[in-house]
């Protein structure tokens, strides 16, 4: 029953191609966050669902970042990044930080109240959670950065259901 049910038989399944690869990650349930980063390139902030924790001791997490955006080299310049996990109210920011009504670094920016913790990077006072990462590690693979970032430090909002993103559109737990 299982295999009638599969949209590739398992032969069929060699080439992935970019589509059918977005197409299966649409099945993905995702927290959303905004990655930041401030310094010597400039400030930026960029809506990303691909983060993931690696390592607890020392305190490490990974963050992919399309490669095809020129802004974002101001992560690997600037050497430093934080992470925002964004709480259910932090639609507007995802929208705004993705790009969506093209508004101005400064604009989106001045949607969100942020603080400075270790590294500079800008941390949401209202994230869920936020870490504040050094980057130890800049490599490209195929599309995309892979930065590697060790904690420096961590900021825990108050408890909150979380924003979550699956099949395309935002969730809410
Ligand atoms: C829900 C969601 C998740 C995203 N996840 C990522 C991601 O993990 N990595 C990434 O590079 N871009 C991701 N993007 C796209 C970027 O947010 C977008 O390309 C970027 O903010 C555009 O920046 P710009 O307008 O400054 O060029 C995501 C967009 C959305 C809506």
């Amino acid at each position: 029953m299982g295999s009638m049910n599969s949209k590739l038989r398992f032969e069929e399944a060699i080439t992935i191609t970019p589509t059918d690869f977005r197409s299966a990650m649409s099945r993905f349930a995702s927290a959303v966050h905004i990655v930041t980063t401030a310094g010597e390139a400039g400030r930026r902030g960029v809506t990303a669902t691909a983060v993931v924790g690696v390592s607890d001791d020392p305190a490490t997490v990974l963050v992919c970042l399309n490669a095809s955006n020129a802004e974002n080299r101001r992560f690997d310049v600037n050497g430093s990044f934080a992470v925002n996990v964004l709480s259910a109210e932090g639609e507007r920011l995802a929208q705004a930080f993705s790009g969506r009504g093209g508004l101005s670094p400064e604009e989106r920016f001045a949607l969100g109240r942020w603080r400075l913790l270790s590294t500079g990077a800008p941390v949401l006072m209202d994230a869920l959670v936020a870490f504040d990462c050094r980057l130890v590690e800049f490599r490209t693979i195929a599309t995309h950065h892979v930065l590697i970032g060790k904690v420096e430090a961590v900021l825990e909002g108050p408890p909150a259901p979380p924003l979550l993103y699956h099949a395309r559109g935002y969730r809410l737990l």
